[in-house]
């Protein structure tokens, strides 16, 4: 596919994007958004409610950035997507991941339909215990090693499932190279129950396969050899790796070059989630991604929300100033959304040059930060209401809980509601003032405090509802976010599904590790030299 630039920062839209924010600038989003007057305020899709009233935008500001987007080819761009094209032009490599939620009626890759049927095969066996370990005993555990995409979106997703795990083993995540991840996930545990299951796209990444020696040396502690095929399966693109490491060949779940680790969930990388939940709730939740795809590849720009979600954030990033961007999940179950958000966000757009190879000459990707309501309020919401940062909201509000506390879930949806309210409209310093002398503070100490406790308000924020937390409503979420990124990276002009910035990090180890562990030939810098002599001598 050639790249010819698209540098959104030369067309006229941007340049009447930057007056539009000059001309509304002084003024406030309650008196500028006038989304709700024009019934715009509320889109549904996919199971999920996204309301925009909150944000600092008019009709007049949507309109010029969703012609933006036109500008950027941006349908032509999600039918490349959607089609399985190579969009990820640095790879040359499709980025197919929807393929992996299509209907079987509809299917156009058979690999992906025949790869379900083993992850509904083994995920049975396991479930009705059929799958027995050494000495034919009980799988109770199972241990998925990996790393990033090949270990974030299930974690998160069976977090969030939680609710729904009964009957199956139960599912660990072990990713962290820091011998003490593994080593306390084991505490408990014995070898003759428990199944390591190596997820690894590459089947090359040094956390994972140092993680699956040590996993496999304890297995080996109280089992044979002969049985070790009873305990580890692996899910790798790279089957002549996972064999040569010694994972039977029955026992490797495939995985393709045209799935990207970070939108792999989808995928056999998976399996830990229809082990935990059952291979329907998996499905249900491929359903419910299935279904945001739709609405991505056929809505209007003007009503797509990924889209929508997109075009805010550069709203925000390239003409408001704002660098980071919050995403707060009003669900317990979903307190690891925003790890999981951080890398599909940060490892997709956190990029510096366009499709081309030329640098971008206007910012791109956001931080992305946060954790679950109400923990985050007694914490760093303090920063988000009177701090002098402009940061942009997300809140996921699950209005329903799986628990029967009915009371405990109206304060959670209170506190989501009362959070955007108060980013919203703030407090002002004369509601201060009164509010102190109503408490019957004097004149002198109410002049000294009100600044204090008045809040500028006008900090954006979006409230991303659904019923309950299902797998379906899941599903959408998450490919509403997937496909959020892909539209930012297409308006950019840059390459959401290449992750090269990473790669320098993995280099430098090699010799640093070598000279940690006596190799003594290796040449290096003076912080390092000082650091290493300081390992090697304490
Ligand atoms: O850290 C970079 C990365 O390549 C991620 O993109 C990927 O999800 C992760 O490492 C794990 O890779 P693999 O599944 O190949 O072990």
């Amino acid at each position: 596919m050639t790249n010819v630039k698209a540098d959104p920062s030369n067309t006229h839209h941007w340049k009447k994007l930057t007056e539009l924010h000059d001309k509304h600038q002084s003024q406030s989003i309650v008196q500028l958004n006038d989304l709700a007057a024009n019934s715009g305020q509320c889109i549904d899709a996919a199971g999920l409610s996204v309301d925009l009233s909150r944000n600092f935008v008019n009709q007049a500001i949507l309109d010029e950035l969703v012609a933006l987007a036109k500008t950027q080819g941006i349908s032509e761009k999600i039918s490349q997507l959607i089609a399985g094209e190579a969009v990820n032009n640095t790879e040359a490599r499709a980025a197919h991941h929807s393929a992996l939620r299509l209907p079987d009626s509809i299917q156009t890759r058979p690999e992906v339909s025949a790869t379900q049927q083993k992850i509904k095969t083994l995920a049975d066996s396991l479930r009705n215990k059929t799958w027995r370990g050494s000495g034919n005993t009980e799988i109770t555990d199972v241990i998925n090693i990996g790393i990033g995409g090949s270990d974030l979106g299930p974690r998160m997703v069976c977090n969030a499932l939680s609710s729904l795990a009964s009957e199956g083993p139960r599912v660990h995540f072990v990713a962290n190279i820091d011998p003490r991840d593994l080593e306390t996930t084991l505490q408990g545990l014995k070898p003759a129950s428990t199944l390591i299951l190596i997820s690894s796209k590459s089947f090359n990444t040094t956390e994972t396969l140092e993680n699956a020696l040590s996993a496999r040396r304890w297995l080996l502690e109280e089992i044979e050899q002969s049985d070790l095929s009873k305990h580890v399966i692996a899910v790798s693109s790279n089957v002549e790796k996972a064999v040569a490491f010694g994972v039977d060949a029955d026992n490797i779940l495939p995985m393709w070059d045209w799935v990207g680790g970070r939108y792999s969930l989808w995928s056999a990388i998976g399996l830990p989630i229809a082990i935990a939940i059952g291979y329907s709730g998996f499905n249900e939740l491929l359903k419910g991604a299935h279904a945001m795809d739709k609405h991505f590849a056929t809505a209007p720009t003007e009503s797509n929300l990924p889209c929508l979600l997109a075009l805010l954030e550069i709203w925000y990033v390239n003409f408001c100033a704002a660098h980071s961007s919050a995403v707060l999940p009003y669900s317990h179950e979903l307190g690891l959304f925003p790890d999981y958000l951080q890398q599909l966000t940060m490892e997709s757009n956190g990029k510096q040059v366009h499709k081309d190879g030329s640098h971008v000459t206007h910012r791109t990707c956001p931080t992305i930060w946060g954790s679950a309501g109400t923990i985050g309020q007694h914490s760093f919401h303090q920063l988000l209401h009177q701090g002098t940062e402009l940061i942009p909201v997300d809140f996921i509000l699950p209005l329903h809980s799986h628990s029967d506390e009915q009371n405990k879930q109206a304060h959670l949806v209170a506190n989501c509601l009362a959070q955007s309210k108060a980013l919203t409209e703030g407090k002002n310093e004369a509601a201060a003032e009164l509010e102190l002398a109503d408490s019957g503070l004097s004149e002198s100490e109410v002049s000294a405090l009100a600044s204090h406790k008045a809040s500028p308000g006008n900090r954006p924020n979006t409230i991303i509802a659904m019923d309950k937390l299902t797998p379906s409503n899941l599903g959408a979420l998450v490919a509403l976010y997937e496909h959020k990124v892909y539209a930012a990276s297409v308006v950019w002009d840059i390459n959401a599904f290449d992750q090269w910035g990473v790669e320098l990090g993995k280099q430098l180890s090699t010799p640093i590790y070598a000279a940690l562990t006596g190799d003594s030939s290796a040449s290096t810098d003076k912080t390092t030299a000082f650091w290493i002599k300081r390992f090697t001598q304490s």
